[in-house]
């Protein structure tokens, strides 16, 4: 054993100079090999290790300091106060009680779950939520935070009142979820130092804050992490109107003139999501630009849309191939999400979250325990006969 080493170098006066040359190598070898090994083990124990960061000093950091680091450019178009946050007015209306309620009582808000599709405006609403009570938010994400000493130090370096932003919150992993417990509840953690028999738990005060977990799947949560949240906001799509609305702020804040029809044929084809939606406005502004002197109309954002093969419900082509393939190779369903991710070469969270809501609002795609099924509404957009079944297909999946 490497162990047994550094003791016999000592009992090994008489040896002579050329042996003890080698035996030295041999217990330098062996230290490097026990921190190597030290270091492996370290990381799969439970226990923080705070001065362990585990080489990867050249790592992004775990923390952004702005609202943008996913998705660039869209930080201009956020709003900042919940005034100017469009739609989502059940889930704005609690929220709004339960902020001023906090600031009142001079306390944290109580930890809030967003969740909701991408794009509908959860790092948004956290963002205004941190105005709104005047504290600073730490944005990171599930994935992000590898380790419990991670998470522990994020936590640990936060300010009374501060919000931690953990977007994609049920990709953490399970030993770094436990340390939320506690932070979470008693907003302290627990620290194991040492290793073995000798091993001791401290326990550390955490300043009082608040978490907001943002999470396109909420049923992935576990339950103890979902029972922690005080505060659970679901997002739903937003109306045409809404995103109306949304799209004439955005036109605004980027000085591209619109009217009011071309603002609403842009939002009737965003699937229901504003970051479609102001996605589609740059795309529909270079075609006015190009080809109607800068106005953004109802036809050059027809013909824009047209010309990026997105129908008049904002169907692109991901969504008719997969419509389609339901058809084609499976008689209409029921097929498994992973089969037909496969067969139209898609990933299959991407379907789920993406492609899935906006198809299911519409009601030309139902989810049943064997598989999706696609409806009668589904075949006549695509401009297919119907098989001859007398019954609706969506409940013959059964
Ligand atoms: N209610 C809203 N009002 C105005 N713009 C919004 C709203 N919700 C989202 N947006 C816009 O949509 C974009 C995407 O929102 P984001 O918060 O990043 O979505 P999510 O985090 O849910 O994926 C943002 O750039 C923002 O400008
Ligand atoms: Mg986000």
């Amino acid at each position: 054993m490497c162990g047994a080493h550094p003791s016999r170098a000592l009992d090994s006066i008489t040896l002579n100079a050329g042996g003890l040359v080698l035996l030295f190598v041999a217990v330098i070898v062996c230290d490097i090999h026990m921190n190597t090994s030290k270091k492996t083990r370290g990381s799969e124990a439970l226990s923080i290790d705070f001065s362990d960061n585990g080489g990867f000093e050249t790592e992004a950091p775990l923390v952004a300091t702005s609202l943008t680091h996913d998705d660039e450019g869209e930080g201009s178009l956020r709003p900042k106060a919940l005034t100017e946050y469009i739609g989502q007015e059940k889930a704005k209306g609690n929220l709004s009680i339960f902020i001023q309620a906090a600031k009142m009582r001079g306390e944290p808000l109580d930890h809030v779950l967003l969740h909701g599709p991408p794009g509908l405006g959860k790092t948004t609403l956290s963002g205004i939520i941190a105005n709104e009570m005047g504290v600073n938010i730490r944005i990171t994400s599930g994935p992000a935070i590898e380790k419990p000493g991670d998470l522990a130090a994020l936590l640990t370096n936060l300010q009374e009142n501060d919000i931690l932003f953990v977007d994609e919150i049920h990709r953490l992993n399970r030993s770094v979820e436990e340390i939320l417990y506690p932070a979470m509840e008693d907003y302290a953690i627990d620290i194991i130092i040492g290793k073995g028999p000798s091993a001791n738990s401290i326990r550390l005060d955490l300043p009082k804050f608040t978490l907001i977990g943002a999470t396109t799947r909420a049923g992935q949560l576990s339950a103890p992490l979902r029972d922690r949240f005080g505060v659970t906001l679901r997002l739903e799509l937003y109306t045409p109107e809404e995103l109306a609305l949304i799209v004439t702020r955005s036109a605004g804040i980027l000085e591209v003139p619109i009217e009011e029809k071309g603002a609403l044929e842009i939002a009737r084809r965003s699937r229901g999501t504003p970051r479609i939606a102001n996605r589609m406005l740059r795309r529909v502004r270079d075609f006015a630009q190009v080809t109607a002197g800068g106005v953004v109309t109802r036809s050059v954002a027809d013909r824009a849309l047209q010309a990026l093969e997105i129908d008049e419900l904002g169907l692109d082509n991901v969504d008719r191939r997969m419509m389609e393939s339901i058809i084609v190779n499976y008689g209409g369903g029921p097929v498994g999400l992973d089969t037909l991710a496969a067969t139209i070469n898609e990933e299959s969270v991407t379907l789920e979250d993406v492609y899935e809501p906006y198809l299911m609002q519409l009601g030309f795609l139902t989810r049943t325990p064997r598989g999706r099924c696609v409806t009668q509404k589904a075949y006549q957009h695509l401009g297919l006969a119907t098989p001859g079944r007398s019954e609706p297909l969506e409940q013959l999946s059964f």
